[in-house]
């Protein structure tokens, strides 16, 4: 059997390790996952009912255009429902963008590094990905601009920036929006605009109207607190949303996930308060990493990442021995790992396990 040539080589996208997982492996009853910026304080309550108040419609297919959901979603941004999307996650709509849009030998600009979903659907399409070195953690949208060709058909921008956390400021993304060919689609992915608290940040809804080459996405799994589910949306031009819609599967949504996040929309009290607790969260982590002299990468989403200045993967080997997950291995940052702000007391566990295994490199060099 001969695969398309282009995935034979495509890596399998590692994620974070489960904590069931590491329980098994290491014996360990306490595990502390930090690995895939989860919400420590999980889904609000109301979610949890409107999913439980679901459990007698197993047996009905969802509406597979989430028809309820999208117009909640379309009210809370100021939006029309033809401008929305719903895929299994926003990793689901990524692909079906990828899917939607590219032919074999086009190009797609992204940062080096970034969400690396991004560069396999691209590359399971056949299109060629140009990756631009970010400067100082955070996207050097002069230098994306440079690389734009005839042959350019999708920019991602990834606002605050997997893995480093860092935002492009509205200022920025306006001049660079100014300045990319009215051809070449621009997907902003704002899986965590909503813990975004710098007042320099743009809100991509609100470029929409002027920039009808832009694609907004958004998902349920990160503030939101239900990533179990798999739902997250896109957001664009009614024109690029009925494009993207030709290649979605009928039934994408399930019912349990579109009841979850239309609770879970309606609880924006809920998403306030799991914003103040991961802002009071990344000023205790950057408080401790002064302390212990680790420069870390500004950060605005629910994850930072940090300079150990020790191999990476040394560390994150020896903090889960302890119990803790996090995520190392970024081929252009090998001695910084990236940690989930998690709870107060989660963030405390993190930063004895840290402080320890770094004293005992320490003894070991
Ligand atoms: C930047 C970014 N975009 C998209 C996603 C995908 O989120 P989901 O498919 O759960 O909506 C993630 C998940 O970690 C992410 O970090």
């Amino acid at each position: 059997m001969n695969p398309k040539p282009n995935i034979v080589n495509l890596p399998v996208y590692k994620p974070g390790k489960p904590i069931e997982e590491v329980k098994k492996e290491l014996g360990l009853d306490d595990v502390i996952k930090l690995a895939s910026n989860e919400n420590p304080y999980g889904s609000s309550p109301s979610a949890r009912a409107a999913i439980v108040a679901e459990l007698d419609n197993l047996y009905l297919y969802p509406d597979g255009s989430a028809a309820e959901l999208t117009a909640a979603v379309a009210a809370h941004l100021g939006v029309q429902s033809d401008n929305i999307i719903f895929g299994c996650g926003s990793d689901e709509v990524i692909a079906l963008i990828a899917r939607a849009f590219f032919l074999p030998g086009d190009e797609t600009i992204m940062a080096d590094q970034t969400f690396s979903v991004y560069k396999s659907n691209a590359e399971i399409e056949g299109a060629v990905s140009i990756e631009v070195p970010l400067a100082e953690g955070t996207h050097d949208l002069d230098a994306m601009l440079a690389r734009v060709t005839d042959r350019t058909k999708v920019i991602w921008i990834c606002n605050p920036n997997n893995p480093t956390g860092t935002i492009v400021p509205e200022k920025a993304l306006i001049k660079f929006l100014n300045a990319v060919p009215a051809g070449v689609m621009v997907v902003l992915d704002e899986a965590y605009s909503e813990y975004v608290t710098d007042p320099s940040y743009s809100n991509g809804i609100k470029l929409l109207d002027a920039y009808p080459n832009l694609v907004v996405l958004r998902t349920f799994s990160k503030i939101y607190g239900l990533a179990a589910l798999r739902i997250g949306y896109g957001v664009a031009s009614p024109q690029i949303i009925s494009l993207i819609n030709k290649v979605r599967e009928p039934f994408n949504t399930t019912r349990l996930a579109q009841v979850g996040a239309l609770a879970a929309l309606a609880d924006q009290e809920y998403v306030q308060e799991c914003r103040r607790l991961n802002s009071a969260g990344i000023v205790q982590l950057q408080d401790e990493f002064k302390r212990l002299g680790l420069a870390s990468f500004p950060a605005h989403g629910n994850f930072i990442m940090v300079d150990v200045q020790k191999p990476a993967v040394e560390v994150f080997d020896a903090l889960l021995r302890r119990g803790i997950i996090i995520r190392a291995g970024h081929q252009l940052y090998p001695t910084y790992i990236r940690a989930t702000v998690g709870s107060a007391e989660q963030n405390k566990a993190f930063i004895a396990a840290l402080e320890q295994v770094l004293q005992e490199q320490e003894v070991r060099a």
